[in-house]
């Protein structure tokens, strides 16, 4: 499989329209987990089997990495998980637009491709215009958490939601990073950086006022 495509394709770039909540949750009403880059989507798994009465959504841009996950899920015959093929940066705000008020309640972006070169720091996921859909979907006090071993990289992720002013960045204990993931789950990259003793970069972000649309 190939490690990165690039989200600026035409290919890449033509919308999907995605299926409603209603088709892809058992209880669609739920409050919902949303994972950006889900991969091969065993975060989510381990999130859907501890909270049943939790919708989680996992969005990816490489198709066989869906279609496993996908099959993995629907092994576990767990209805409270979706995964779906698509890029975000082109076809999630449409797809916020359905929910119900105050339903969206977490966002998670770990591990992104960090796309090193200066000329292709556009391909990057976290960009104004994702972060401000998702600020005008998310509930208040939702939670947007962004993690990275690459300090350059979630630096500049952190530079972009600091700019969209609509989050608060939440410290504990006065640590500037902070030094678990607060979901009870890890993902696969977040094992691989962790088991060889390299540092993991954490932040969470709350919306910091009501949603702007709705
Ligand atoms: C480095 S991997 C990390 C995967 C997983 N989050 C983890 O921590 O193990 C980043 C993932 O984001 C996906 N991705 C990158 N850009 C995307 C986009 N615009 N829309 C959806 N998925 C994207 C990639 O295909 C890849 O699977």
């Amino acid at each position: 499989m190939r490690q990165h495509v690039n989200p600026l394709s035409q290919f890449f770039q033509l919308p999907l329209s995605l299926p409603s909540k209603s088709l892809i949750f058992k209880d669609s009403y739920y409050p919902i987990h949303i994972d950006i880059g889900s991969a091969k989507g065993e975060f989510l798994i381990q999130l859907a089997l501890k909270h049943p009465n939790w919708n989680f959504l996992g969005l990816e841009i490489r198709e066989p990495l869906v279609i496993s996950s996908e099959r993995k899920r629907k092994k576990l015959e767990l209805e409270n998980l979706k995964f779906l093929y698509c890029n975000v940066n082109v076809s999630l705000d449409e797809w916020l637009s359905d929910l119900d008020y105050d339903q969206l309640k977490r966002v998670s972006i770990q591990f992104p491709d960090p796309w090193f070169k200066r000329k292709h720091i556009k391909r990057r996921v976290v960009k104004n215009s994702l972060i401000n859909s998702i600020a005008r979907h998310i509930s208040k006090e939702g939670e947007l958490f962004i993690q990275s071993d690459i300090l350059r990289l979630v630096e500049s992720m952190v530079n972009v939601i600091d700019k969209s002013t609509y989050f608060n960045r939440k410290y504990v204990k006065g640590l500037k990073w902070l030094n678990k993931n607060p979901y009870e789950a890890s993902t696969d990259r977040e094992l691989f950086v962790l088991h060889k003793n390299l540092p993991v970069y954490r932040a969470m972000y709350t919306r910091n006022e009501t949603p702007l649309v709705k």
